[in-house]
């Protein structure tokens, strides 16, 4: 298993260019078994999630040709089609939940793997089945998988979720492109990735999903989609990864390819942790300050209310080096302060009270050798290394390799002294 030698403290300095986003390119390819026509999809990141949706879209019988130095990918239907997702895919990656909404609307049928838990949280699929099934799908789960059908087309519903979901709003509207009529999905999650880049997406190829209120998306559904190329978004975890880094690091760090707009919460509280800031159309210029601030009472939150989940962890390592203490409670999922006890053989001192950490500041971090859990945590860990004295080990870095490109090259680059151990 290949694994991270990092040696610290590290300066950063220089540029670094974004990825494509991860969390926009899975519900995109999810929803390319809605066509019968070709589609092009650009500007992929090469993460391992993404070759995991390719593999399984090909089990699904999709032809899939890569060009482009694999960041671009063709897909095109065969005259047969599969319907079956199996758990070897779905397993490792929850959003392989993604492909069940799309293969009910094209086929009425699938029998799709439940994802099961991970780390970091229980991660149902109720409000997947609960929204899917107002659209006429009906199921039963059997030996771990949803064997869904539904009489035909499916049909135009109301529904309002109960709580917000970026997967469950995903798999709802893919699914409403094809269904009969009219669909009014309330209380959606509205993350970039669905609201900007899964919803241009679709409506490039004929699709007419028009947001009409806040959380309020409008779906009229058509026959078929045509013939589309797109090019999907940078993505914003990366961006908010390396922003940290260059926060903490007493950086200065022009980052490329991102629109600042889509992570402006992130940027206001990098601000107040003392980091200066210039954006432009598609750049973010940030310097770190020479003394961190504490920030007291963050809460994760959905998009845009506040710190995205995805990049707790990375903000909880700044707030070790910070000047006082802070405190993040993260209320989306159940379970993700894997990264905390690793942190605390860097020195990190930080209480775990419920879903709150309470993180005292001005830890000097010591090089250790480290396990990574999931993915996010698994940044953070990089992070405190980069600023950590001595030499640290971070091992099982696959969980990095679902979600990063090629972090280690983008980090050398900047000036962070780290090696891949294979
Ligand atoms: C997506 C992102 C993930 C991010 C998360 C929250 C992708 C591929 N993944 O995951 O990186 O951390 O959004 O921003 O885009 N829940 C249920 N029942 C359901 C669905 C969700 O109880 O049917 C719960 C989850 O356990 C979690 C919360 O709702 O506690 C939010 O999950 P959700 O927004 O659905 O996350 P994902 O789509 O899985």
């Amino acid at each position: 298993m290949d694994k991270f030698l990092i040696k610290g403290p590290c300066k950063i300095k220089g540029q670094v260019s974004i990825s494509g986003s991860k969390n926009a390119a899975l519900p995109i390819l999810a929803s390319t078994i809605l066509f019968d026509k070709t589609v092009i999809i650009e500007n992929l990141p090469r993460v391992k999630d993404i070759d995991t949706m390719v593999n399984l879209l090909k089990s699904l019988g999709s032809k899939i040709q890569f060009l482009n130095n694999k960041k671009t990918v063709k897909i095109t239907k065969n005259k047969k089609q599969k319907i079956f997702a199996p758990y070897s895919l779905v397993k490792t990656m929850r959003a392989g939940i993604l492909v069940l909404g799309p293969m009910i609307a094209k086929y009425h049928k699938s029998v799709t793997s439940l994802p099961g838990g991970c780390l970091i949280g229980a991660r149902p699929v109720n409000y997947h089945l609960n929204a899917l099934k107002k659209f006429g799908m009906m199921y039963e789960i059997k030996k771990g998988y949803i064997h869904a059908i539904s009489k035909g087309k499916l049909k135009g519903t109301n529904f309002k979720f109960s709580n917000i979901s970026v997967g469950a709003t995903e798999n709802s509207i893919t699914a409403a492109c094809l269904a009969k009529g009219k669909t009014i999905l309330k209380n959606c999650a509205i993350e970039p990735e669905i609201k900007n880049d899964l919803t241009n997406f679709l409506n490039k190829a004929g699709a007419k999903i028009k947001w009409t209120g806040k959380r309020t998306c409008q779906i009229i559904g058509v026959n078929s989609l045509k013939e589309t190329k797109y090019s999907v978004m940078g993505d914003r975890i990366e961006t908010g990864t390396f922003c940290v880094a260059a926060t903490l690091a007493k950086g200065d760090l022009l980052i490329k390819n991102f629109n600042p707009k889509l992570i402006q919460t992130e940027l206001n509280l990098l601000k107040k942790t003392g980091a200066t800031i210039k954006t432009s159309k598609d750049e973010i210029h940030i310097k770190g300050p020479q003394k961190i601030k504490n920030i007291s009472n963050i809460v994760t939150k959905e998009y845009p209310n506040s710190l995205a989940t995805d990049l707790q962890a990375q903000f909880m390592v700044l707030l070790c080096k910070a000047n006082g203490r802070s405190t993040i409670t993260e209320s989306i999922f159940e379970n993700r302060f894997m990264h905390v006890a690793e942190l605390k053989r860097l020195g990190a001192k930080i209480i775990i009270k419920d879903n709150k950490a309470i993180i005292e500041g001005n830890t000097e971090f010591l090089g250790a050798e480290l396990m990574s859990s999931d993915l996010r945590a698994s940044a953070a860990l990089v992070l405190a290394a980069i600023v950590a004295k001595g030499q640290s080990v971070i091992n099982r870095i696959y969980h990095l390799d679902r979600g990063y490109e090629k972090i280690e090259n983008k980090l050398r680059k900047i000036g962070v002294d780290i090696k891949r151990l294979s």
